[in-house]
């Protein structure tokens, strides 16, 4: 049998990118992260080498060398929610500590995912310097901002820049074949998502909280994700689920909310992992909500990062991958 290509995935969190990766037919040989909570999920599931700890802290020649890079990088300094402050945030050294992992093992391939916003950032001088960095090294650039509606066949309004790059040493005509996923109709409904039975009592608004009554004039629909936007309800008219976010579980009012026949109530952490195609039998350990869901937000769309890795190998083994038609 021929071996599979090896990943080794820094900032995992809990490993969305991991198990794109591993659905593709790769093997995530290891991964770095440092929250604590993460690291719980991802251990729950995945047997493979998980270091538990600040990437500055890493010693790189500890591990094994990989086939592909993969770097999910903190988006806070690149996220207009954010302060803007791009590489002169701390925060933003994040993409030049990858690059010590990349020069460390000259990887064959690099896959690093952020926040659409990226592109714009400090007047497209950040993504210019990422560029640079990445070409200087002979890598090829390719990048492209891919939506979950409309390349992972869920109802999520989530857009994420994708830049992948091709060691041009060892695939000096390959790297040319790489394409990104093409556009499909997405047919799943968000009601697919939603559990159908009574969910915890938790989860619901009733008659005697506080801003019931509120809900109750706004939120009418049973196929429909609604966002508490603060003092108002908003529906999401192309009937998708808004972008989930790393902290909707703190604070309470961000997470989406939903009618189903047994009342309003908010998503639950299992239907926001729905929401990000994680796959059936992926576990939640029995950590407290507000936790899970920061994982959730925090996390990738597991279908969309599949049918990327799935081109890449395409493209690493000389096959030619599907374009778009005019
Ligand atoms: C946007 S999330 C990435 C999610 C991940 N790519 C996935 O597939 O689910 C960024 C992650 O980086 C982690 N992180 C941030 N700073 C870190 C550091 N200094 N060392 C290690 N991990 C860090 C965070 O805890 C968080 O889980």
């Amino acid at each position: 049998m021929k071996t599979k290509f090896t990943v080794g995935s820094l900032y995992a969190g809990i490993g969305g990118i991991c198990m794109g990766f591993n659905k593709a037919g790769f093997k995530v040989e290891w991964a770095n992260e440092y929250d604590k909570n993460a690291c719980i999920t991802y251990r729950e599931n995945f047997d493979h080498q998980l270091v538990e700890k600040d990437i500055m802290e890493v010693n790189i020649k500890e591990l094994s060398n990989v086939d592909v890079i993969a770097g999910g990088f903190p988006c806070q300094p690149f996220s207009v929610a954010g302060h803007r402050k791009g590489f002169e945030d701390n925060r933003g050294n994040h993409f030049f500590r990858m690059l010590d992992f990349v020069d460390a093992m000259r990887p064959k391939v690099l896959f690093f995912e952020n926040v659409k916003n990226l592109v714009g950032h400090d007047k497209g001088n950040t993504f210019k310097v990422i560029r640079k960095e990445i070409e200087d090294r002979n890598y090829s650039f390719h990048a492209k901002v891919l939506n979950t509606k409309d390349y992972g066949n869920i109802p999520h309004n989530r857009e994420r820049i994708f830049i992948i790059g091709f060691d041009k040493n060892v695939y000096p005509e390959n790297y040319k074949k790489f394409e990104f996923p093409l556009k499909e109709t997405l047919t799943k409904k968000v009601k697919e998502l939603f559990i159908q039975e009574k969910v915890e009592e938790k989860f619901y608004y009733r008659e005697d909280k506080y801003m019931f009554d509120m809900l109750k004039k706004d939120i009418t629909k049973e196929d429909t994700v609604y966002q508490f936007r603060r003092q108002y309800v908003r529906e999401n008219k192309s009937n998708v689920c808004p972008t989930l976010t790393a902290n909707m579980g703190t604070g309470g009012h961000n997470v989406p909310l939903i009618k189903t026949k047994f009342g309003i109530r908010k998503l639950t952490p299992k239907e926001c992992f729905d929401f990000q195609g994680f796959p059936e039998g992926y576990k939640l350990p029995a950590l407290a909500n507000s936790h899970l869901y920061k994982q959730a937000g925090n996390s990738v769309s597991v279908p969309v990062i599949e049918r990327i890795a799935v081109n890449i190998l395409k493209a690493m083994n000389g096959i030619d991958c599907e374009i778009e038609k005019n």
